[in-house]
């Protein structure tokens, strides 16, 4: 379960307030979408839950359901020995470390705006975060095909196109088969035959693993294939937090339920 606790997040030394102590959870296997329009803070949110960005205020736990609140206990001791190290400028113990690395490697991450240094080529990166003999494993192989990039992995990635990009970062956030899987606009920018085929393909993912899927899409076809549950953030705020069956029964479909937000968004700037 990941648990978001009274987060805050503010730009601009404090006077833009994107995340105004926001909470909820999510249960392991659920699929959630994380909508609500440009600026709204959604990808500021999902980069606190990955631990990419620091919160000012709040926290993010992750707690093993198997080993039930083991995990998340021995996290505060890792913050405090944190803190304790900083003070004293100690660096982490081996095991220490180990246990932050083993929560990471249960993250994927596909960022919205993957950079990577100059030169980087694809099979760098293969090399990198997947395993020195990928050629011959069977689950890269699959991955490589899925997203087509056979050609891509060879070439500069700062010479591929925004869209070829996309396509070898979503690859790399599920190389190592994350436990619990974001994707930030995954589909944005792909053409129209990609998006159904990545569609599909996360589809059957979530199925198989049953992975936590965390996704923000401008696409409610998207929404409506990938979650069941749906978050929309306003003003820093959660709008609303319902299930799509319910949405779907209330507002007949997601595209409608968003016509009517963002129609009584436009009524309140006219005010
Ligand atoms: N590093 C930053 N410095 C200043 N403002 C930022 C920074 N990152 C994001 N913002 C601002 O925070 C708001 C939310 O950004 P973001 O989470 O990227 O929105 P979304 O993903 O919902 O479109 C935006 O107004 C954005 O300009
Ligand atoms: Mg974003």
């Amino acid at each position: 379960m990941i648990k978001i606790d009274q987060v805050k997040k503010t730009f601009n030394r404090g006077k833009k307030i994107v995340l105004d102590n926001i909470s909820f959870q999510i249960n392991d296997g659920e699929s959630v979408a994380i909508l609500g329009g440009n600026g709204a803070g959604k990808t500021t949110l999902l980069e606190i839950i990955a631990g990419v960005l620091t919160p000012e205020d709040g926290r993010v736990y992750f707690v093993d359901s198997e080993n039930d609140s083991k995990i998340n206990k021995n996290l505060s001791e890792l913050e405090e020995v944190n803190i304790k190290n900083k003070q004293s400028n100690k660096k982490l113990k081996n095991k220490e470390w180990l246990l932050k690395e083993d929560l990471e490697k249960n993250v994927g991450f596909q960022f919205q705006n993957g950079k990577w240094p100059f030169n980087t080529r694809g099979i760098d990166l293969l090399n990198f975060f997947g395993t020195k003999n990928w050629k011959s494993n069977e689950y890269i192989n699959m991955l490589i095909d899925v997203f087509e990039v056979n050609e891509i992995i060879k070439k500069r990635l700062n010479k591929c196109s925004g869209g070829e990009q996309q396509r070898f970062n979503c690859l790399l956030s599920i190389i190592n088969k994350p436990k619990i899987l974001i994707l930030d606009e995954l589909i944005t920018g792909l053409d129209l035959k990609m998006q159904i085929k990545l569609i599909n393909f996360f589809k059957e993912l979530k199925k198989s693993e049953n992975i936590t899927l965390i996704i923000v899409s401008h696409v409610p076809e998207e929404v409506e294939a990938l979650s069941e549950r749906i978050i929309l953030l306003r003003e820093g705020r959660i709008y609303l937090d319902d299930s799509v069956d319910n949405i779907k029964s209330k507002y007949k479909s997601v595209r409608e339920l968003l016509t009517q937000f963002y129609a009584s968004e436009s009524e309140n700037y006219e005010k």
